[in-house]
């Protein structure tokens, strides 16, 4: 270890914050050098061509030879690297050291090579949480092959966007998911989606599962461990620092979604220090992120974060409550030694509600169990406080991003934590130089709520731009507050510079941690033959942070049922974008309240669902609109209705 080492141990948080903003290349300079290059840097941080920056321009590395192999040759082979626990499948549980992951990892990246995949080439990932997944996303890694994971919760036609946006020759898949007591088998689905594809890929490898056996096609479809079994291992390529690791589509406000893509070397530096400065975990360490591989913090801290560092990881392929009870994250916690575990305040909320007296935690010993993390929505302060009171960790909120990859604000583990303040996610990290700007792009004051935007560039490990719609990455980010990032994230820093994440300024909703546009969603409920027009609002949900809630005008002469066509809508949403939308409420409404140009006021609806204060808009000509919306909330059992 060298004396900056020992230097960056002794920083406090202030003086590592303030370093990481005068001296971005020493302070990521520094940390890149816990990896193996294959050629060091020329740059740590370039700005030349574009003001977000690239990281450690001219170097070489590979992710996956630092995830993995570089591990077995520093004599760890043995130590487990994954530990796939699956109450969903009979309570398997099956441990790879990393030795047999980097074998396994290294003889898919051969059969991927056998079907034609090359630097550069794209695949896409629609698989369950098990180890399968991991393999292939590490072995895209290992040959500089660009994966695109694509959530199981999502429906055919989401899929074939990201087909075509993606344009892959090979989809990686398996014969079925498994949600609670339900197999859903996913060729059906990945046909559907390639039949509604203008791009066709030439080869689908399947990996089979025994719930739920799929048919092959012979012209088409490859065995996952079949293509193991006579294939030569493949070596780590040489990667660009600036090459693409990954894309990782997630919501944007049209239906189209946007595809974030990461760089190799930026995201392997910040994960890795990640680890120990933020979550306070060293390499043996078992950490947890119970979320799902399909969104960023399944990539970022099931996959590449943990293995990284040689932590052992875990996938867990259930759910916080009923595979089989409420007590299932203190039996992982307990069986696996878990040390730092990572998921959602919906989680929490879903145990709380099932056993809010935690009478389940009695059964389990958690003598181990150091830390817990919670990101994906704002921790709610009774969430907060009932984890604090039941586990007796540290309860940690921090706040991110797909387009992140990791924390923009958090409490760090490895600077000391900071008292915690109820409903903020504490302050923000290195790299990230926070300000909260009014419409001109001026600063407020402590405490004023505005946009929460960071000062260019940004630190390692951001996205690099959007696959195929770099315009669209300038115009989305960085157009509306000249020489910032726009987090599209309303809120405030206090006096003593905690940050508060509020709400989004878009039209992206939260609903179990999981971030869906409601632009989107109407898009789908607008093709319905009889929808005139429609709005979607987030209504606040006490178990998913908030939940989607449609209102549709019917054309003139519509004659059928209102409650078929709402239910037709529903099942649309479910159709066309997934289950994961949860999209099951909607209302017919006579007209919908709007702007004298037009817009929707989905803002001043919101407010009356969730009961809160609102000033009636100067440009309603008939406050009776508002009332029908009410009515329509109130028929629903939400708005006055509800409290
Ligand atoms: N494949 C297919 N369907 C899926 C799916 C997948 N991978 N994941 C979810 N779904 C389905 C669910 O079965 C459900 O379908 P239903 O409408 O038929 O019941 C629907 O999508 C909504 O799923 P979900 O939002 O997960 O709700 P839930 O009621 O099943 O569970 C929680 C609620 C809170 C327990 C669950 O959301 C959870 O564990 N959240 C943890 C947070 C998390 O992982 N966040 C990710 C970011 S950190
Ligand atoms: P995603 O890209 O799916 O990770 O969603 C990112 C969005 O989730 C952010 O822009 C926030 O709106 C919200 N979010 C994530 N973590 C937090 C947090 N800790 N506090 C408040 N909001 C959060």
């Amino acid at each position: 270890m060298n004396d900056d080492k020992v230097n960056d141990e002794q920083r406090s948080y202030d003086e590592a914050h303030a370093l990481s903003l005068a001296d971005p290349d020493r302070f990521w300079g520094d940390a890149a050098r816990d990896l193996h290059w294959i050629k060091p840097w020329d740059r740590v941080l370039d700005t030349s061509e574009t003001p977000h920056g690239k990281w450690f321009v001219g170097g070489e590395l590979n992710t996956c030879y630092n995830a993995l192999d570089r591990h077995v040759e520093n004599g760890h082979g043995e130590q487990t690297a994954l530990i796939y626990d699956s109450p969903v499948t009979g309570n398997t549980v099956r441990r790879l050291a990393y030795r047999e992951l980097r074998d396994l990892t290294a003889r898919f990246a051969g059969a991927l090579i056998n079907a034609g995949v090359g630097k550069g080439d794209r695949v896409i990932i629609y698989m369950p949480m098990i180890p399968e997944t991991v393999i292939a996303m590490l072995a895209c890694a290992r040959i500089g092959a660009i994966h695109s994971v694509v959530f199981g919760g999502f429906a055919a036609n989401e899929l074939a966007v990201r087909i075509d946006d993606a344009r892959p020759d090979v989809i990686v898949t398996a014969s079925c998911g498994i949600e609670v007591n339900r197999v859903i088998p996913y060729l059906p689905l990945l046909d559907e989606a390639i039949e509604l594809a203008a791009h066709k890929p030439s080869t689908v490898i399947v990996a089979q599962r025994d719930q739920h056996l799929a048919e092959l096609r012979a012209e088409r479809d490859l065995d996952f461990h079949q293509a193991l079994s006579a294939v030569d291992p493949a070596p780590c390529v040489p990667l660009q620092a600036t090459d693409p690791l990954y894309i990782l589509y997630t919501s944007g406000t049209t239906g189209l979604p946007k595809g974030v893509v990461r760089d190799n070397g930026g995201h392997a530096v910040a994960l890795n220090w990640t680890m120990s400065k933020i979550y306070g975990v060293e390499a043996g360490d078992v950490y947890w992120a119970a979320s799902d591989v399909g969104w960023v913090v399944g990539h970022s801290y099931i996959v590449y974060g943990p293995l990284l560092k040689g932590c052992t990881t875990i996938l867990y392929e259930g759910k916080p409550v009923g595979t089989p009870d409420a007590g299932a994250f203190w039996r992982v916690i307990a069986d696996h030694a878990v040390k730092v575990m990572f998921t959602a305040p919906t989680a929490f909320r879903a145990i709380k509600k099932e056993d809010p007296e935690a009478q389940l935690l009695a059964g389990y010993d958690l003598s181990r169990f150091e830390t817990l993390f919670l990101a994906g929505e704002r921790t709610d302060p009774d969430t907060l406080r009932w984890a604090e009171e039941k586990l007796r960790v540290p309860v940690i909120d921090h706040w991110w991003q797909t387009e992140t990859g990791w924390s923009i604000a958090a409490n760090h583990h490895g600077y000391g934590f900071l008292p915690v303040k109820p409903g903020s996610p504490t302050k923000p990290a290195p790299g990230w130089d926070l300000q909260v700007l009014n419409d001109h792009s001026q600063p407020m004051a402590p405490g004023e709520v505005g946009a929460l935007c960071a000062r260019l560039p940004m630190p390692p490990g951001s996205l690099l731009t959007l696959w195929n719609a770099h315009e669209r990455f300038s115009e989305s980010y960085m157009a509306e507050f000249p020489g910032f990032y726009k987090t599209a994230d309303a809120g405030f820093i206090d006096a003593d510079g905690y940050v508060f994440v509020m709400s989004r300024t878009d039209d992206i909703i939260n609903v179990a941690g999981h971030r869906l546009s409601t632009g989107g969603m109407e898009e789908v409920l607008a093709s319905h033959p009889d929808v005139a027009e429609c709005a979607v609002i987030g209504v606040a949900d006490a178990l998913k942070g908030q939940l989607p809630v449609g209102f549709l005008v019917l054309k003139a002469g519509v004659d059928r049922s209102d409650e078929d066509i709402v239910a037709e809508c529903v099942q649309l949403v479910r159709e066309r974008i997934g289950p994961v939308a949860a999209f099951k409420q909607a209302a017919v409404v006579p007209r919908l309240p709007k702007t004298r140009s037009g817009k929707i006021l989905r803002g001043t609806m919101q407010k009356i669902a969730d009961q809160e204060d609102y000033r009636m808009p100067a440009t309603i000509d008939d406050p009776a609109i508002l009332n029908e919306i009410d009515e329509a909330l109130q028929g629903l059992g939400l708005s006055s209705a509800r409290r």
